[in-house]
């Protein structure tokens, strides 16, 4: 995959902009979390740019959906933050309708559970994650600002989130941090790995029919 082919294809913030010019041919991974919690900085960094994914200085300001094309091969999806406490009822409900109709567009997936490693999950994080599990949608967690947190603070922080009754004892629990970078190349294992996975099954679903 050649990380320098890479475009914002799609920016929607309406429900009509929505499959919009995304291929369904292409498999999507989906970066979920809260506002804040570091998923344009993680897009940036897997990425290895600075400013491609606007990193907000205001928390969910912005609510749309944007979309990356790397190389023609993936899509990196940019979902807006929920829990967003100075939200008004309409933008949430703008969220939701965007979230719902990005939901139900066929692609492969997987999604990247955003946690603040610090933080541990939020009340929104559990009901995204148990969304998920009912979804029965495979998933990775990723956990976030790791740097924010020495040695000792980290690993119980760590176990935390991967000891929560929500979490299954078998999900993978990354941490990253944007601003060291721990956590990439883990990431894109994750991300290759899914690629290849869907690549055989097409290819063995058209050499079937
Ligand atoms: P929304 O787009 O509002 O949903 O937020 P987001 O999840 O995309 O978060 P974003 O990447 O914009 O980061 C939010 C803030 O956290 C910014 O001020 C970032 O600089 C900061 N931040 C993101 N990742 C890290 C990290 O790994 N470590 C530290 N210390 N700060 C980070
Ligand atoms: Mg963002």
């Amino acid at each position: 995959m050649n990380l320098n082919n890479v475009d914002l294809i799609l920016t929607a913030g309406l429900t009509s902009q929505l499959p919009g010019v995304m291929s369904s041919d292409i498999p999507h991974v989906a970066f979920c979390g809260r506002s804040n919690v570091g998923k344009s900085s993680l897009i940036n960094k897997l990425l290895g740019r600075k400013k491609l994914a606007r990193v907000s200085s205001e928390p969910g300001k912005t609510i749309t959906i944007n979309c990356y094309d790397i190389d023609g091969q993936l899509y990196l999806v940019d979902l807006p933050g929920y829990g967003y406490a100075k939200r008004s009822f309409s933008e949430r409900e703008k969220w939701k309708s965007l979230i719902d109709k990005y939901f139900s567009v066929e692609a492969q997936r997987l999604y990247l559970q955003l946690v603040d490693l610090k933080v541990g999950l939020t009340k929104d994080d559990e009901e995204m994650l148990k969304f998920l599990i009912i979804e029965d949608l495979p998933f990775a967690i990723v956990a976030t600002k790791a740097d924010k947190l020495n040695q000792t603070n980290r690993k119980a922080c760590l176990e935390r989130i991967e000891k929560h009754e929500l979490v299954p004892e078998d999900a993978v629990v990354i941490p990253f941090s944007a601003l060291t970078g721990e956590g990439v190349e883990e990431i894109w294992t994750i991300l290759n790995e899914f690629c290849s996975f869907i690549k055989e099954n097409t290819e063995t679903e058209d050499s079937e029919s």
